[in-house]
């Protein structure tokens, strides 16, 4: 299945998946010698819908190794997955699923995760993006079924898909642009050209002719990710306002100054919009509002795509990012609800996650019983990453409503029974965990604990030569639906990115404290 032009290319990937580097014993325990997600001291997790009580020690050995062996299969597949002309397969299944098509979406993320592997390895990545940036601007000038960029699947060879579709999706638009956009930025960065990715007089094809579609029509209802429901998505305005954000500033980077002030506009008008998404009587967010169309019995309103907006388009300005506490609060929400609902949760360690609990769709057919997957676990522990590099970077944890009584009780951390705390302080009133506290390394060292727990439960139900699926069978753990699945491995590498940032930054801390201590005597 290889492509040969690229076979010789692959030995620069292990070089690549080395810099993620192995950091062992990070964690509360350094237990050897177990197999994945098996720990002696385990009991169920969440899995009856209870909220766990102490996150225990882990084998951080076998996970560490197992992370950098799948980072390399999965290099190698999504750079397979991209086709000589430029087109972006889902998955290379052909039939039973056929998923041989170039989504929008699916490619628009994969080639973002690529963009940021540039720099790492340009001579294999770059040609890449540039054969995806043609492809995409081939797409942009052909009719359509949707009459817009809002088209959300398309042939291989870069014709348009005819059959009946959940069309339009206007996130796909956000995504290829923003895309393209960090591809531009790292040319500027280098002093290139970005004529042929951006042109101010090009308001069809290219990044412009996107960001035009997406600021005038962003207040359009369409399809959500996963072409089922038609209304007003959550997911779908993160990505419309991260592409209008970073459009506007390589707007301004190019003297495109009308432009920039117009995308900045609408951008600010969505973010005013996004609070919409927030049910507080259910207590968390709520994935659509204002459906018009599509399937009717998605009643909680639960489903990862808010935890895939704060990953995708969270932009580090507090708007909806990793440390927000409703996104936090719908995290929890969403583990408890997928601990209760899949068999396999009742075994091994971390959490089984799905797309949302009334999901019918086993990965072949619609009406059927829908399944956990891979690239939404995955979110799951990359959540919890993110959130403890920011709490790392500032040197804090703000500790909310939200996280005293949502994630500190999963974190087994009740600092109210804590002396190094109460000495002074009332802690029911303490408000924050500053960097002095001795408590502040040990719950930046649980939340990745956290996280790791549903990378665990990744590897358990990943086959043993690295491939992935779209799924898992809710009550054997077997992959099932598309295989090789380009968005799967996308997810794999951006969390266990993320991971190795966390870790890095949570090494260094202690490297200081440590030298403080030596200080203090
Ligand atoms: C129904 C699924 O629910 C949807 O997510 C999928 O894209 C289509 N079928 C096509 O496979
Ligand atoms: C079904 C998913 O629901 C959708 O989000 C995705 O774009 C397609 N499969 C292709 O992977």
């Amino acid at each position: 299945m290889l492509i040969p032009r690229y076979a010789s290319k692959f030995a620069s990937l292990i070089g690549l998946a080395a810099a993620i580097g192995q950091t062992v014993g990070l964690l509360v325990g350094d237990v050897k010698g177990l197999a994945a997600g098996e720990h002696p001291g385990w009991k169920e997790p969440w899995a009856l819908g209870g909220e766990r009580q102490t996150v225990l020690a882990t084998s951080a050995t076998g996970l560490e190794q197992w992370i950098q062996s799948e980072y390399i299969y999965a290099l190698e597949h999504i750079v397979q997955n991209v086709l000589p002309n430029g087109a972006v397969i889902a998955s290379p299944s052909k039939s039973h699923p056929d998923y041989y098509y170039h989504w929008v979406r699916d490619a628009g993320l994969v080639m973002d995760l690529l963009a940021q592997l540039l720099p790492e390895n340009p001579t294999l990545i770059q040609p890449l993006l540039e054969l995806y940036a043609n492809f995409s601007k081939k797409l942009q000038q052909t009719p359509n079924l949707s009459n817009s960029p809002g088209e959300p699947k398309w042939n291989v060879d870069g014709s348009d898909y005819r059959q009946p579709w959940g069309r339009p999706q206007n996130d796909s638009p956000a995504i290829r642009a923003y895309s393209l956009i960090r591809y531009a930025n790292y040319l500027l960065e280098r002093n290139q050209t970005v004529a042929h990715l951006y042109h101010h007089a090009n308001f069809l094809t290219g990044i412009k002719g996107d960001l035009e579609f997406v600021s005038h029509h962003w207040q359009d209802t369409c399809f959500d990710i996963w072409e089922e429901v038609e209304g007003t998505h959550f997911y779908t305005r993160m990505v419309q306002r991260r592409a209008l954000r970073e459009g506007a500033d390589l707007a301004d980077r190019l003297g495109d100054d009308g432009a920039a002030r117009f995308y900045r506009m609408q951008a600010g008008i969505i973010e005013s919009t996004l609070d919409d998404f927030w049910d507080p009587d259910k207590g968390y967010m709520v994935v659509t509002v204002n459906r018009t169309g599509g399937i009717d019995y998605k009643y909680t309103g639960l489903d990862v795509q808010i935890i895939l907006s704060a990953l995708h388009a969270g932009l580090g300005d507090g708007v909806y990012t990793p440390d927000n506490d409703r996104i936090l609060v719908t995290a929890t929400e969403l583990n408890k609800a997928f601990a209760a609902l899949y068999p396999i949760n009742s075994r091994y360690i971390g959490t089984a996650v799905g797309r949302y609990p009334e999901d019918t769709y086993d990965g072949y057919d619609t009406l059927k019983v829908g399944n956990p997957w891979p690239l939404a676990t995955l979110a799951m522990s990359q959540i919890y990453y993110h959130l403890t590099s920011i709490w790392a970077t500032q040197g804090r944890v703000d500790l909310t409503d939200v996280v005293r009584t949502k994630l500190l009780p999963v974190l087994g951390l009740k600092l109210a029974s804590q002396p190094a705390v109460t000495a002074d302080k009332s802690l029911q009133t303490a408000r924050v965990i500053t960097r002095d506290n001795p408590e502040f390394l040990t719950a930046l060292e649980s939340l990745l604990s956290l996280g790791d727990h549903y990378m665990y439960r990744v590897q358990r139900h990943t086959d043993l030569d690295g491939r992935m699926f779209e799924q898992w069978n809710r009550n054997t753990g077997v992959g099932q639906g598309a295989y090789d699945l380009n968005w799967s491995y996308a997810a794999f590498i951006s969390a266990a990115r993320a991971r190795n940032h966390a870790k890095d930054l949570l090494k260094s801390l202690k490297q200081q404290q440590q030298q403080q201590w030596w200080r203090w005597w």
